[in-house]
């Protein structure tokens, strides 16, 4: 179904691996908490957007390499602070202990803060081919703006603010727009813009497809926490009912939030239709993120 993945998986996995290999080791337990939670598991969705976006638009995979590793060195942060015992206090992540279980609480602070900077730092120093300066400028501040308060920060506080209360459907939603959705629109975005394509309208677009399949990853999530088991999904299952979080499924019902995400990718693939390029790849990937099991 999505022929390139394991492909895409692997070399993001083996640029991220460069990376942490050529650090200067300064504290070895932060350079190992590090590479414990960015290297051990995970689907890599993000860098697979990323590929499969320039893919499609004309981007050279090398070129690609850098926003791809970048992205899942943040990614790979938000997860070991969404961990900590201040926020969801979850014991497994990729179906291993979580960071500040397998090192220490105040190591998984750390390890999140240097990925999040590293991402940065990856985004700078990339020996970019195709991309001008001006775009490698934009890749920077699309990074800092979707991670940070306007994005994927001010997503988890709205969590953790309605942690045990209830809000409305609308508050729901743009709360997994910042806090999961917000990310993902940037892969799509670093697609493009390490691409040869300047058309305004082509982002658009490109963007209408982001946003819905950003919501319905976090619904499937949500969808997930319900209907999977631990083993399966590497975290644990229920951990949403047991800190009594605000889903889809627990304002809406298990059916009706299934119905919402598959409406979402419905939504995804029309924004897909007025684009002039293969657009196979990108609609099989919008399929992929509510057929997913874990
Ligand atoms: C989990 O993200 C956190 C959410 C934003 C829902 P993923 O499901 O992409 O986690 P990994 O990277 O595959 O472990
Ligand atoms: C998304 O929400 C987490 C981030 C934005 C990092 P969840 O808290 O539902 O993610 P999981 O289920 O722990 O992976
Ligand atoms: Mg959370
Ligand atoms: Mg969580
Ligand atoms: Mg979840």
């Amino acid at each position: 179904m999505l022929p390139n993945l394991a492909a895409d998986q692997q070399r993001v996995v083996q640029r991220m691996s460069v990376l942490l290999a050529e650090m200067p080791v300064t504290d070895p337990r932060l350079r190992d908490a590090m590479q414990y939670s960015l290297l051990l598991g995970g689907k890599r969705l993000r860098p697979f957007l990323v590929y499969a976006v320039g893919r499609m638009l004309g981007a050279t995979l090398t070129d690609l390499d850098g926003p791809a590793a970048a992205i899942e060195c943040l990614h790979s942060y938000s997860l070991i602070h969404d961990d900590l015992p201040a926020m969801d206090d979850d014991d497994l992540r990729r179906g291993q202990p979580t960071c500040h279980k397998a090192f220490d609480e105040a190591t998984a602070i750390l390890a999140g803060d240097a990925l999040q900077t590293l991402a940065f730092e990856i985004l700078t120093q990339h020996p970019f081919a195709q991309v001008t300066t001006v775009r490698q400028l934009q890749l920077i501040r699309e990074l800092a703006q979707q991670s940070g308060y306007q994005g994927m920060c001010g997503g988890q506080a709205i969590d953790l603010a309605h942690t045990d209360k209830t809000m409305s459907l609308a508050a729901l939603e743009q709360m997994h727009r910042l806090k999961t959705g917000a990310l993902i629109r940037c892969a799509v975005h670093f697609g493009w813009l390490c691409s040869p394509d300047h058309n305004p309208q082509h982002l658009q677009a490109l963007q209408q497809y982001a946003a819905a399949i950003g919501l319905a990853f976090q619904v499937q999530d949500d969808i997930l926490d319900i209907e999977s088991d631990t083993v399966t999904l590497g975290k644990p299952q229920g951990s949403d009912l047991q800190a009594n979080k605000v889903t889809y499924p627990a304002l809406l019902g298990l059916e009706a939030a299934k119905h919402k995400a598959a409406d979402l990718v419905a939504e995804a693939q029309q924004a897909l239709q007025t684009l002039p390029y293969d657009t196979t790849e990108l609609a099989a990937l919008a399929g992929y993120v509510i057929a997913r099991k874990f």
